[in-house]
């Protein structure tokens, strides 16, 4: 399936990864220029009707996340999933160490191998990578993506419909909650195959004293029209 593929040739290795952490360090959320083409994402939201590729189905009504509702890929991940992830983690692992060298906090081995088999070590066998779909009326509560005590401290979404085309509204919104202040809100509406990367939890912020941790939360805002779908690729595995 791996035809005319544009930058997902080997995803990630065209992207400006200086750019994209000063983006990251400036604002908490970094947008990449078009990752997957059209037809490719058109592949992956296709995907969503076929039970046998997911391990799991949350109707985020029911626990009150939401309107919408998720799959979750069962191992082994489709193809596209599966290079994504692969090719975007090491890049992304030399940004989260630098977080992490900022934050004191242990760091991150240098492929997707390596944190599996630390997620591995703490109970945490299971794919995180995910389709999102929301239709009129759907949105996201602002949460975080906490699997298990292993947490690779970035993800990427990507968007796989038009905006204006596909839907309207629904755009991604991002709250950094900054220590005694009020909160800073980020909105963003990427295009169809742009990625957005972001924290999972928080990150590093400079202040008076050094670094801090800030914690960022994400969501969706109502989508007014048409359906939207959203393939996130988490890199931690869950319990
Ligand atoms: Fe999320």
């Amino acid at each position: 399936m791996h035809d005319q593929m544009t930058i997902t040739d080997t995803p990630g290795t065209g992207l400006d990864w200086a750019a994209l952490e000063a983006e990251l360090d400036r604002s908490g959320v970094a947008v990449t220029p078009p990752i997957l083409t059209p037809a490719r994402c058109a592949e992956l939201l296709a995907l969503y009707d076929r039970d046998e590729l997911f391990r799991s189905t949350v109707v985020m009504s029911r626990h009150a996340f939401g309107e919408g509702d998720y799959r979750y890929f069962a191992d082994p991940l489709p193809g596209l999933v599966r290079d994504l992830r692969e090719h975007l983690y090491p890049p992304l692992a030399r940004i989260a160490n630098r977080w992490a060298a900022r934050l004191g906090e242990a760091a991150f081995p240098d492929d997707l191998a390596g944190l599996h088999e630390r997620c591995a070590a703490a109970g945490q066998h299971r794919p995180t990578p995910l389709v999102l779909r929301y239709g009129p009326g759907g949105y996201n509560c602002l949460h975080q993506d906490v699997y298990g005590d292993v947490t690779f401290p970035l993800q990427v979404a990507f968007m796989l419909s038009a905006p204006d085309t596909d839907f309207t509204g629904g755009e991604s919104v991002f709250v950094e909650q900054r220590p005694r202040q009020q909160s800073r809100p980020v909105v963003l509406r990427p295009g169809v195959g742009q990625g957005l990367i972001f924290p999972v939890r928080h990150r590093p912020v400079p202040g008076a004293r050094g670094f801090r941790r800030v914690a960022m939360r994400h969501g969706v805002s109502e989508i007014r029209s048409g359906r939207r779908h959203v393939l996130g690729v988490v890199f931690h595995n869950a319990r």
